[in-house]
């Protein structure tokens, strides 16, 4: 199978300016991810679950490590990549899914959730169609479609959130707890999404805070608790 990213030897930390301290998140985390992988991350609240997820992102720098992608253009070092090449990763290759819609104001959810069909140049009829398709599968009801998400309910707005993440294929997923605040038809469907993709290639890292959901999709799992890490010698739990 073919390898999407080689982590290695990742170290992510906080410089407290105003504790004049440094606070660490993980260190020393390695591991590689193939096509159509699901790797699972675990950890207490403030194992550096997120952090991992966003520093594989580029929202953090990473201290050290690497962090090599392979893109459809080559291999490419995350940590160390110019803004631009990253920005377009972003658009083409690696998708983030948090918990957060970004709604914008007057921007209609069905037009939020076909924006990336748009860019990647769908004809205007054909990426409305298939942005209601996933707000309908998602279980967002039909008199919200045209309306604007920022005035939507939590769980509203996460529904428009996944359709949008989720409707172009990426070739990598970073997915932080995307099942919090969803209804359970919003979960099944979620699941069945994620279960598609990765049958077509997509390699993903989830943080999921109810992993049973998720169980059947999971290959590996990585433990971020300090004494999973002291312990790493041990080869990753295969479930
Ligand atoms: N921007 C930041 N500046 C300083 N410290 C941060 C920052 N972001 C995260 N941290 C710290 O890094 C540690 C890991 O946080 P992180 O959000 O990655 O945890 P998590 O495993 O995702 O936890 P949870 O299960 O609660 O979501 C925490 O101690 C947190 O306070
Ligand atoms: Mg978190």
């Amino acid at each position: 199978m073919s390898v999407v990213l080689e982590v290695q030897s990742l170290t992510k930390g906080f410089t407290m300016h105003h504790l004049n301290s440094y606070l660490a998140a993980f260190s020393d985390v390695s591991f590689d991810l193939n096509a159509g992988e699901f790797l699972l991350l675990k950890g207490h609240n403030g194992a550096g679950k997120s952090t991992l997820l966003r520093t594989l992102y580029r929202t953090y720098l990473a201290q050290s490590g690497q962090a090599l992608f392979h893109s459809q253009h080559g291999v490419i070092d995350l940590l160390r990549a110019a803004d631009v090449d990253l920005a377009l990763l972003r658009r083409s290759e690696i998708g983030f899914v948090t918990q957060f819609l970004v709604a914008r104001p007057r921007v209609s959810a069905e037009a939020l959730v076909a924006e990336p069909l748009r860019r990647a140049a769908w004809d205007t009829a054909s990426a409305q169609q298939e942005a209601r398709h996933w707000l309908q599968a998602f279980g967002v009801k039909q008199s919200l479609w045209r309306a604007y998400p920022t005035t939507f309910s939590g769980g509203e707005q996460q529904k428009v959130n996944l359709a949008r993440a989720l409707i172009l294929p990426q070739k990598l997923l970073l997915l932080d707890e995307p099942t919090a605040s969803l209804d359970a038809g919003a979960r099944a469907a979620l699941v069945a999404r994620l279960a598609e993709l990765k049958s077509n290639g997509t390699a993903m890292i989830g943080v999921f805070h109810h992993p049973d959901d998720v169980a059947h999709l999971i290959d590996r799992v990585i433990d971020l608790t300090p004494e999973a890490q002291q312990n790493k010698e041990v080869p990753d739990v295969v479930v």
